[in-house]
């Protein structure tokens, strides 16, 4: 028999070689070759071809089907999609291995499932231990089916077959269609297999969640080789160890993006945080050095967070600096600031900067609370419990604007807050409309004299 001719494929950026190399030259990744038979490329499934009529057509006298969104039973996974799930649509829930994503997909099912028949395809666990997990969720509706199947072809048989009204395929990456050659897992299989599911979700109008773990290692394909083909990207983030889960959707065909909601993992599932401000703020005790309140936006919804920082000699010849949810980057920008601009001597300083509760805050508008915690905790007095903080600090120490400041002021008040450091610019521009009073700071030497007035 002849030898198949065989090719080398990058599973991070898709570059094919004829040999294997140990980084790859297009993308730089390491380790991420994958060898591969060389196939014919594979075709769209006959029943796709053609379909519709292929003539052009006005666009006005295309008739549109006003479908009904459909409800998951779980409000914030609804809010995030749009309000509610589209029929037909294909949903990506993305996200690190052991984050929830299995437990939130099984409580939308069960939520689901009690009036309608819902099918769970699982390609990593067994029945019986979808079952296990099942139980811990609530009482199991009749309309649950549960398919332990990684063979693609025949998935699709049994949906068309019994045509229910949900199916989630957990995960994408364990997948495989028997007519590509390449192993489970890599991005022709990963992408095939989503096409093929995007085509049936649109023919067959049964909406169909995807779940694409996010993988460090080159060899197995993340869910961003899928972000163009699906409907829908949703990602479900949060550190490991805090209960905090925050659901973001990055791309929606049928909705808004950016949208976020909250959950926290507890011994029955992930239950809804409906008042998040509030969560994230529960275990905030008196006003403490280091200790300061800044609200965030994450997509549309303002949300309040503690910054909490500890500066420490340092016992060692470079001092140590370490950041949780605040990127480390920003933090060493904002300590050659303080040290520039303020004059605060910290160069033989360690500086720990921490988000409680296990968020990610990733805007800059949370600059100010940082810096106002580390000039807090380095001369150990402490910032008034009420004074929230929020604003862009500059490299030569000024206060720049942030969007949304009535809404981060409106969520402040609204939790209690009695005073707010803002940048000069945004409470010039608030006036009298800021719902608590607002003390302006052009610069962060400004904002330290509003709340430390004995520095
Ligand atoms: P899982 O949904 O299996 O994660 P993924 O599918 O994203 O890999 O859930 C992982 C973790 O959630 C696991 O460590 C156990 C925990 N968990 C709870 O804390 N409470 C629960 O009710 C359930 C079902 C899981
Ligand atoms: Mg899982």
């Amino acid at each position: 028999m002849a030898k198949q001719r065989t090719k080398f494929v990058c599973q991070q950026c898709e570059s094919q070689y004829p040999t294997s190399y140990g980084r790859c030259p297009n993308c730089g990744a390491w380790n991420s070759m994958v060898e591969v038979v060389e196939a014919p490329p594979a075709v769209a499934p006959a029943a796709m071809r053609g379909r519709g009529g292929s003539a052009p057509r006005a666009l006005v006298a295309v008739e549109t089907t006003n479908w009904a969104r459909l409800s998951t039973g779980v409000g914030e996974f609804d809010r995030v999609l749009g309000s509610g799930l589209v029929p037909g649509s294909l949903v990506l829930l993305g996200g690190d291995p052991g984050i929830g994503k299995s437990t939130l997909l099984a409580q939308v099912c069960m939520g689901m499932a009690d009036e309608r028949r819902v099918l769970y395809v699982t390609g990593e666990e067994s029945s019986e231990q979808i079952k296990m997990r099942a139980e811990r969720l609530g009482p199991i509706p009749e309309g649950l089916f549960v398919l332990p199947e990684v063979e693609l072809a025949t998935i699709m048989g049994s949906i068309e077959t019994m045509l229910p009204e949900l199916v989630v395929i957990d995960s994408i990456q364990t997948m495989q269609l028997d007519d590509l050659t390449s192993s489970a897992g890599s991005v022709s299989q990963v992408r095939e297999c989503a096409t093929r599911l995007m085509h049936l979700a649109k023919r067959t109008h049964v909406p169909i969640f995807i779940v694409g773990h996010v993988t460090k290692e080159g060899t197995i394909a993340g869910p961003r080789v899928l972000e163009h083909i699906v409907d829908t990207v949703l990602y479900l983030e949060g550190e490991r160890f805090h209960a905090y889960r925050l659901l973001r959707s990055v791309k929606n065909r049928f909705g808004s993006t950016n949208e976020v909601g909250v959950f926290e993992m507890g011994e029955t599932g992930l239950r809804e945080v409906l008042n998040p401000s509030e969560a994230f703020l529960s275990e905030r005790g008196e006003a403490a050095p280091g200790s300061v309140v800044t609200v965030t936006v994450e997509g549309t919804r303002p949300l309040l967070v503690e910054i909490q920082a500890l500066v420490s000699p340092t016992g060692f010849a470079m001092p140590r600096r370490t950041s949780t949810g605040f990127d480390l980057n920003r933090l060493f920008l904002l300590l050659a600031v303080l040290q520039k601009r303020v004059g605060l001597p910290l160069g033989n300083q360690d500086v720990y900067c921490n988000v409680v509760g296990g968020l990610k805050i990733g805007e800059p508008a949370a600059d100010l609370a940082v810096a106002l915690s580390v000039v807090s905790a380095f001369s150990d007095v402490p910032i008034a419990a009420d004074i929230a903080a929020f604003g862009e600090v500059g490299l030569a120490g000024e206060l720049r604007s942030v969007g949304s400041a009535q809404a981060r002021l409106n969520e402040a008040a609204r939790l209690g807050f009695s005073r707010a450091v803002v940048p000069a610019t945004t409470a010039r521009m608030l006036g009298k409309d800021a719902p608590i009073p607002v003390l302006g700071a052009a610069t962060l030497t400004e904002a330290l004299r509003h709340v430390m007035p004995q520095k």
